[in-house]
């Protein structure tokens, strides 16, 4: 680990940005766009599909040159560049963070420990291209000979979200006889609900794991394994209906699952960074291994922008920045994200783990204690049912809550007038938000004195938005690629390593100890705070125990 710099917080340019932070609380976005009429123009930035605009920000030019020079002074172009050169900077796991080797085409390099990674990267992209057509013709059949109708990903977290995010958004490409459903919660009702129509014969399983032993997917797999077994009957069959995604080449086999149906990856790939990795055979399955590959291409052209474009036009920097902006110096506690597009609806979940997972953290990357606040709480759905739900606190609440826009120019199926009438709200919106309505405003709307108070809009209220031609696999590559490194930023700032995630593990080891407890005959001695106890003796009980 190299030596501890000074921390963020103490720098002058931290307090420089508290300072301008002062000056420019009470300006109002109003006051902004009137003095600069061009600033819509000027505050967007373009990255391939991508159009973002940044306008409607409490923010000036010189709070975007302090926020610039803050990231110099974390080096934030440092990391960046060390994470490219395949140094370990997941320091507590000391390992590489190279996802973006994930996307790399053939014969550029990106090196672990002195070994290139893309041949190996190529090598599983190719087995699984080979697998998924093999299934999406038929020629792969179960242990009957039936054709595979279903498959079922088994995984949570990062081997769940991602590929359960990028399905949904790519319906529209998938292929039509293949029904791909995602189980994650050891919730055994969510099982049931999606295996109790299907044929065993017809059903495939991907078990989807880094590490092979996560105690939810490892017993939704075993009961899978029960359930094909239940009705196919001959442990033969397990080969037909059961593949592994994993970096645990051991535990997959001692599960009965030949290597040969298992696709790799390696500890260099966060489990939230992992998508476009092995953890997306699902995925590839339903689009195919050409959309595939087209999302994966997106990923690179962000990538690339992300690695070379200058900070000032840089754009997971600017996002990133102006996140800490308002996380920090104006004390808001989180984002909402908005898309305004159904097939997005599993946007928000993938992005709560991506940007809280992994900055989510209270100690930097030396073992210190932060001194400033670090991840943000990200929270939203699919604009515009939202707006009959919360968006009531977000222009008349008492809190400070910036958002995320996202919408698209072409739906992927045009019905009647809709689009034009939903992209009418996406652009509301955020107009609403930032301009608001004065008590003069609504005077002149003729609405009685009484209620004037009340349906008045402060406004001021910040938006990003983020606008593209259509929901591709290029545009959706871009777009995750675009939030993975305005991820990075933003920890990079904190000081934080961004790819661990040691708080997810007291609950699991307290859950393993308490099983036992639960399952026992005889009363066991429960050695938990008086709170839990309690809780567990009453759960007992309702399930007939003593
Ligand atoms: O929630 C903790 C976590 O380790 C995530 O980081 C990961 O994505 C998830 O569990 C699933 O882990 P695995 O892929 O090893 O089953």
């Amino acid at each position: 680990m190299s030596d501890a710099p000074q921390p963020i917080e103490q720098s002058t340019e931290w307090w420089e940005l508290a300072a301008h932070q002062a000056e420019i609380a009470d300006v109002h976005l109003r006051e902004l766009f009137a003095a600069d009429p061009t600033r819509g123009d000027r505050l967007n930035i373009e990255v391939g599909d991508l159009y973002v605009d940044y306008a409607k920000h409490r923010l000036s030019d010189e709070t975007l040159t302090k926020l610039f020079a803050l990231a110099r002074r974390a080096d934030v172009e440092g990391l960046r560049d060390a994470m490219w050169a395949g140094e370990h900077i997941n320091v507590t796991e000391d390992r590489a963070v190279l996802h973006i080797a994930l996307r790399a085409p053939k014969g550029v390099v990106f090196t672990d420990e002195g070994h290139d990674v893309v041949p190996d990267v190529h090598e599983v992209l190719d087995r699984m291209a080979s697998f998924s057509n093999r299934v999406r013709s038929g020629e792969w059949v179960g242990h009957t000979g039936k054709r595979i109708r279903t498959v079922i990903n088994i995984g949570i977290g990062g081997s769940d979200l991602g590929p359960r995010m990028a399905h949904e958004a790519l319906l529209p490409y998938a292929q039509e006889n293949i029904d791909v459903r995602f189980v994650s919660n050891v919730d055994g009702t969510e099982f049931y609900e999606l295996t109790h129509d299907l044929d065993p014969a017809e059903t495939l399983f991907i078990i989807a794991s880094k590490t092979f032993t996560t105690l939810e997917t490892m017993t939704n797999a075993h009961s899978a394994r029960d359930w094909a077994l239940a009705s196919l009957g001959d442990d033969a069959a397990i080969a037909k209906h059961f593949v592994a995604v994993s970096t645990n080449a051991t535990e997959v086999e001692k599960f009965g699952i030949d290597t040969d149906n298992m696709f790799g990856f390696w500890d260099w790939v966060g489990g939230r960074y992992s998508y476009d990795s092995a953890i997306g055979l699902s995925l590839m399955i339903a689009i195919g291994p050409e959309n595939f590959t087209e999302m994966l291409e997106g990923f690179r052209l962000v990538d690339e922008h992300f690695r070379t474009a200058p900070m000032e036009q840089n754009l997971p920097f600017i996002l990133g920045l102006i996140g800490v902006w308002y996380n920090n110096f104006f004390g808001a506690q989180t984002l909402a994200v908005l898309p305004y597009s159904h097939y997005l609806a599993h946007l928000t979940p993938y992005l709560q783990q991506l940007a809280m997972e992994s900055n989510g953290k209270s100690t930097d990357r030396w073992g210190r204690t932060v001194g400033t606040q670090t991840g943000e709480i990200v929270w939203g759905q699919p604009g515009t049912n939202g707006q009959h739900a919360y968006y009531q606190l977000i222009h008349q609440g008492t809190k400070l809550i910036p958002a995320d826009f996202i919408g698209l120019v072409s739906p992927a199926h045009e019905v009647g007038g809709h689009q034009d009438i939903f992209m009418a709200n996406f652009f509301a919106q955020p107009e609403a938000l930032a301009f608001g309505r004065t008590a003069e405003q609504v005077r002149a709307d003729g609405v009685p004195e009484a209620q004037v108070a009340a349906r008045t809009f402060a406004g001021n209220h910040p938006t990003t938005s983020i606008m593209v031609p259509e929901l591709s696999p290029k545009v959706l590559g871009q777009l995750i690629a675009t939030y993975e490194h305005k991820t990075f930023v933003q920890g990079a700032v904190w000081g934080i390593d961004s790819f661990d995630q040691w708080g997810v593990e007291l609950g699991k080891k307290l859950a393993q100890a308490i099983i036992p407890e639960l399952t026992a005959d005889a009363a066991p001695a429960l050695g938990h705070d008086s709170s839990t106890s309690a809780l567990i003796r009453r759960y007992r009980k309702g399930r007939g125990r003593a």
